[in-house]
């Protein structure tokens, strides 16, 4: 039987959010609860569309903390940064080899750019780096490097995960087994999160509800829920209202009983709801706000913790390297 290795990637983007934290982030963290993970911050996998080394280094410990905030297992997990294991690198160009390029050409991120492009009448190829050309090849490095079998993600990244099986397959075709085939593990029920104004949230729609930051501005994002025009008098529909919508997630079964019959029953307006919403995700993130404060404001302690991380997750890179190595050069 093979061994079983969980890793998943985080690629950190900017500030996160609630929809970052329920479609993502939860998983993740409630596995590390149980099982031993590989978890790293994808910073190399950020440069082909983020080219401010300052804001690259800052969302990685950003997100680093954010993450060990909202309740990471630090016993369980080996927390580490993708550009401090190098052999991930040397590992994925070693790869290209064995990648066809029509396996690329297929890849979605790539093709909605293409289509994009298109689309607006330019050059299809246009503002595509080969960064993001050949992100499906380092992302399989990523897994194949740790003989990953299972691999937590969110549903946009489940092709990637098959393509890492193809590129191992063509790899074992080629040179004999070598890699081991991970298998993508989705969380389907989450869904997309809605952002206020009933949109998917999303940092480029400006319709988040941020995770950290100060108490104030969560206050000001939910007070700025798009509601309809009811009056406090009227009958609500709990179901039609991105406030219950919210409530939903963060509230015991009897807290959301309760909380629909203020709907139902009117005599509620909008804003004594939005309040009363605000106390709820107020007060589940107090307590992360403030480990998250103390380690932004303590960035070496988060420089330790990567370090650390790296170190432990280092030596099965450069073991897996050197045989592939010797597979191919001899
Ligand atoms: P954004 O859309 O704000 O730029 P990212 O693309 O950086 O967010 O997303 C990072 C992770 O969070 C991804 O795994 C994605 O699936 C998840 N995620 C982002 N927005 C949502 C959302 N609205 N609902 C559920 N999951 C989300
Ligand atoms: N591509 C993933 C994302 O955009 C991040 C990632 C990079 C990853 N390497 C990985 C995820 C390896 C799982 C395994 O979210």
């Amino acid at each position: 039987m093979k061994k079983e290795v969980i890793l998943t990637g985080i690629k950190p983007t900017g500030d996160l959010h609630i929809g970052n934290y329920l479609g993502a982030m939860q998983q993740m963290i409630d596995f590390s609860k149980t099982r031993e993970t590989f978890a790293f911050l994808a910073d190399t996998h950020t440069l082909n569309f983020l080219q401010d080394a300052r804001q690259v280094y800052d969302n990685t410990i950003k997100a680093t903390a954010a993450y060990i905030a909202m309740g990471l297992d630090m016993e369980k997990t080996i927390l580490f940064r993708q550009s401090d294991v190098p052999e991930v690198l040397e590992l994925s160009t070693l790869l290209m080899n064995v990648t066809p390029k029509g396996l690329m050409n297929r890849a979605h991120s790539y093709k909605d750019k293409v289509a994009k492009n298109e689309a607006d009448g330019r050059d299809k190829d246009d503002g595509v780096n080969m960064g993001l050309y050949t992100y499906p090849v380092l992302m399989a490095a990523d897994i194949l490097i740790y003989d990953s079998t299972i691999v937590p993600i969110g549903a946009d990244q489940k092709q990637h995960v098959e393509f890492a099986r193809d590129i191992a397959g063509y790899f074992n075709n080629v040179y004999g087994e070598m890699f081991v085939m991970p298998e993508p593990l989705i969380k389907e029920d989450v869904g997309l999160i809605k952002g206020t104004d009933g949109r998917k949230m999303s940092k480029s729609y400006g319709n988040t509800l941020p995770l950290f930051g100060d108490e104030s501005e969560l206050r000001k994002k939910i007070m700025g829920i798009v509601t309809d025009s009811a009056s406090p008098e009227d009958k609500k529909n709990p179901d039609e209202s991105t406030i219950f919508y919210y409530y939903k997630y963060f509230a015991t079964a009897d807290e959301i009983t309760a909380f629909r019959a203020k709907f139902e029953n009117g005599g509620t307006g909008y804003g004594d709801l939005k309040k009363e919403l605000f106390e709820k995700i107020n007060s589940f993130l107090t307590a992360p706000r403030e480990i998250y404060n103390d380690l932004m404001a303590n960035p070496e302690k988060i420089e330790k913790i990567l370090a650390d991380g790296a170190v432990r997750a280092r030596p099965t890179a450069a073991a897996k390297l050197a045989a592939v190595k010797k597979a191919m050069l001899g």
